[in-house]
């Protein structure tokens, strides 16, 4: 993995079908030199994705797919992935994107796709993370960087944001605080897997040759 990069910058295809603020944060880490990959390609399955638009004023390539044109989730997976691979991705960024990817998708790029999860995973796969962590009565809550497998949510995991639930919070302030960490924690997720640092092999995320059995934590 490291050696075919050896000679040049990690290339990334970040796929969005939203507000793509994850996606900023990416574009603004390496604008500012702390991100040591090349985004070069942002595609989305909603021509009304915002984060389209923020590519677009990066200067990065944009493709657009709309999901319901195809019979299959495989067709469709098939479609994106002739489109990404134009751009020779190293690592494919989900930022936001609300498809489940087939098997063939994941397979096609093993050990290449990352995610990020408002949740501390494994707790809350899927979705209203933020409502059921508040009615469960939680203390802790944050977001989680994994590895995608062909089980949703539930590859292996690299890093976590966590913070404390404040008295009284509501979902909408808890999600805010959520999407913070996330803007620190996949943009230094991504970075570790650019310098070659970070791999997923034998059903681990493996830092600096070591297998991570449970994520790198930090606290907000
Ligand atoms: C984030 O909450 C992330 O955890 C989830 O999708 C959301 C994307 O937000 N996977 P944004 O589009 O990056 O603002």
């Amino acid at each position: 993995m490291t050696a075919t990069r050896d000679h040049r910058r990690c290339r990334a295809a970040v796929l969005v079908s939203g507000s793509g603020t994850n996606l900023q944060a990416f574009i603004d880490r390496q604008r500012d030199g702390r991100l040591d990959l090349d985004i070069a390609m942002v595609l989305s399955n909603r021509d009304d994705a915002y984060g389209l638009v923020r590519a677009k004023s990066a200067g990065i390539d944009t493709r657009c797919i709309d999901h319901r044109g195809f019979r299959t989730r495989e067709d469709f997976d098939r479609a994106i992935a002739s489109a990404l691979d134009d751009s020779k991705p190293d690592l494919i960024i989900l930022a936001g994107f609300m498809r489940i990817l087939s098997p063939w998708f994941v397979r096609h790029y093993e050990g290449r796709i990352l995610n990020i999860h408002p949740a501390l995973l494994p707790k809350y796969a899927g979705l209203d993370t933020h409502e059921r962590v508040l009615a469960a009565g939680d203390e802790h809550h944050g977001s989680t960087v994994h590895f995608v497998t062909e089980k949703l949510d539930g590859g292996p995991r690299i890093l976590a944001g966590r913070l404390s639930v404040r008295p009284g919070e509501s979902a909408d302030e808890l999600q805010s605080r959520v999407l913070s960490i996330e803007h620190h924690i996949y943009p230094q997720a991504a970075q570790w897997f650019a310098e070659g640092r970070l791999e997923c092999r034998d059903g681990f995320a493996w830092l600096n040759n070591s297998p991570l059995h449970e994520p790198v934590l930090r606290d907000f």
